[in-house]
């Protein structure tokens, strides 16, 4: 199997795929732009996300949910909040409903840095963000919050002196407790300038055995993918003015009339907005 060299990606834009893209092994950014319907996904992306949906029917679902909530909770930011500069952390393939699209449907000028680790990320955030001045896309680790916030084009893009959002949609969960996912939000929380939001959403352990079912299932095929609990989620805002209605069930976070409440999965995904006062 080899990797065509340039390759159409969602956005339609021809893209050059960077050499160390590695087709073999499933990628949690692939297998989740999969999960979305994209099509920026390899057919070991495919068999893996398959294969978790025979473990977990909900798989699919709460991609669904993780990505609707982000969306409301952007738009709560911009048209309510008034940030103006967003950074998004883990922020996964371009996908229907990107960040940068959703903020400047309310506001153009509207700043967003995209960071993610996965080298295919910086590849089609490169060609859909050529031609855009307010928007850009860097390669770091959520793990080290400090290269992304004193990250050259961080600085270019994100007045830290100014409220700013931080964004860890779908991304603290991907970090393992050696990593220190907590203290990697305690850090974001310091650095953020007073007027600040933090958004976090999480796979959630609720007291059902499936979550730990799928727990292992992630790590054993994607190698990262933790369900934690409650208490540990609550963490992640300690010291912050929590958004009404705080940290819920993501479907219960101001569901508009695209939410699905019908879903049985809803108390696997956890969602959360707050406030640096
Ligand atoms: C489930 S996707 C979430 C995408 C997006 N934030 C959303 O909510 O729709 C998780 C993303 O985190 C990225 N990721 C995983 N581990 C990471 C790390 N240590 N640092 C930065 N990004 C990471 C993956 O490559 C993937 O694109």
């Amino acid at each position: 199997m080899s990797v065509p060299e340039a390759w159409r990606g969602a956005h339609g834009k021809p893209v050059a795929l960077p050499a160390e893209i590695d087709i073999t092994v499933p990628s949690v950014a692939r297998g989740y732009d999969y999960a979305l319907g994209g099509k920026n996904n390899f057919e070991v992306d495919r068999i893996a996300a398959d294969g978790l949906t025979k473990v977990f029917p909900g798989t699919v679902p709460l991609a669904l949910d993780n990505r609707a909530f982000l969306r409301r909770g952007v738009r709560y930011l911009v048209a309510e909040a008034g940030i103006r500069q967003i950074v998004d952390i883990g922020s996964g393939l371009p996908s229907a409903g990107n960040v940068h699209e959703i903020a400047h449907d309310i506001d153009p000028q509207v700043r967003v840095v995209y960071v993610d680790i996965d080298p295919i990320v910086l590849a089609h955030g490169r060609a859909l963000l050529a031609d855009n001045n307010t928007t850009t896309v860097i390669q770091a680790d959520a793990a080290d919050p400090g290269s992304i916030l004193d990250h050259p084009e961080t600085r270019q893009f994100i007045h830290p002196d100014e409220p700013f959002a931080v964004l860890m949609a779908g991304i603290l969960h991907h970090l393992p407790d050696s990593k220190d996912p907590a203290g990697v939000a305690r850090y974001v929380k310091e650095r953020m300038s007073p007027g600040s939001y933090l958004l976090v959403s999480n796979f959630l352990d609720d007291d059902d055995p499936r979550a730990r079912e799928m727990d292992a299932k992630m790590e054993s095929v994607f190698g990262t993918g933790r369900f934690r609990t409650w208490v540990e989620h609550t963490a992640y805002f300690e010291g912050l003015e929590m958004v009404e209605p705080g940290l819920v069930y993501a479907n219960e976070w101001r569901p508009d009339e695209l939410t699905d409440s019908e879903n049985e999965w809803t108390t696997f995904l956890s969602g959360g907005i707050g406030r640096k006062a």
